[in-house]
């Protein structure tokens, strides 16, 4: 449903309600179509692509834990061409509001791959600067705020046709830091957390079953470790917030909204839940009405004045 009720802005992007698909959970966007419209989302972030195409590491690359799922896809996409020329489109024709997320292996290669989407449509870039799951690149990116102001504003350089977002990763001593270095590149908004470095053991083998021993951990596990990073990159950066990591109702989305974020992506969940979005979407109109609240944009805006007082 399209009204004014949950219709929220990240910084100068707005959305229809504050629900995206979060990278890597919703494929290229249309990969569930039959079983969920894309159009449910406010956006969907779709699967990083990196300049050449990427097989992805060996498997197993999922496994679930007792409260989320460890992952080690490593990156597997089609690659910039064939992005540029099949999937975007079709996101495109079917009125879905892409997040596109990129990752490279230099800040002038993230630049150089921005340039290319200067003619695109595209809601916002979503620079992935955090994967944990390669050896080449991405999370260290995110563990460096020199590095991450750097691909930040070589980017912000090469792109101005729509905002940029950018992907911090939680295996930091202080994620405020780097958000700040973001900020200070010229990021529109921060998107936090990506997964938290995590291992399972075959008891069989006494190794780790992941091809590169450790891999990403994210779902309901996750999610007291990303409220609390949402809420201390909010104190500390004057640019918009976006949540990520452990949500799966309403509830969770409204956490992420009072600890600081202006919208949320639904991850992990999707996969138990494909469906779930319309059940959230319900859940914050009811919330919205109890609260005695016209909007969205209204209760962020007194949860905030009251952060304040
Ligand atoms: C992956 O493809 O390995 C996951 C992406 C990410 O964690 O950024």
């Amino acid at each position: 449903m399209t009204d004014a009720v949950l219709r929220c802005r990240v910084g100068a992007v707005e959305l229809a309600n504050p629900l995206l698909a979060a990278s890597g959970c919703f494929g290229y966007g249309l990969d569930y179509d039959g079983l969920v419209p894309p159009e449910a989302f406010g956006a969907v972030v779709t699967k990083t692509v990196t300049p050449a195409p990427r097989r992805g590491n060996p498997t197993p690359r999922l496994m679930e834990t007792p409260a989320g799922m460890l992952n080690s896809i490593g990156l597997e996409n089609v690659g910039l061409d064939a992005f540029l020329a099949d999937k975007l489109p079709a996101l495109a024709a079917r009125g879905v509001r892409p997040v596109v997320s990129l990752s490279a292996g230099s800040a002038e290669e993230f630049g150089e791959m921005a340039a290319r989407f200067e003619g695109a449509r595209v809601t916002a870039l979503e620079l992935n600067l955090s994967c944990p799951n390669v050896a080449e690149h991405g999370v260290n990116f995110a563990s460096d705020p020199t590095a991450t102001e750097a691909v930040t504003r070589a980017v912000k350089t090469r792109f101005a046709a729509a905002p940029v977002w950018v992907k911090l990763s939680p295996n930091v001593t202080d994620i405020a830091e780097v958000a700040e270095a973001g900020e200070a590149g010229g990021a529109d908004a921060i998107c936090a957390i990506n997964t938290l470095l995590g291992m399972e053991i075959d008891l069989k083998t006494g190794r780790s079953p992941f091809a590169m021993n450790t891999a990403g951990l994210s779902g309901p596990a996750i999610l007291p470790v990303a409220l609390a990073s949402v809420w201390r990159i909010a104190n500390r950066v004057s640019i918009p917030v976006v949540g990520i990591g452990g949500a799966s109702s309403a509830e969770d989305v409204l956490k992420f909204i009072a600890a600081g974020a202006d919208a949320v992506q639904i991850g992990t969940a999707l996969f138990a839940e494909p469906g779930l979005i319309d059940r959230i979407e319900g859940d914050l109109r009811s919330y919205l009405e109890d609260a005695d609240c016209p909007d969205l944009e209204t209760l962020k805006r007194r949860w905030r004045e009251r952060a304040e007082e």
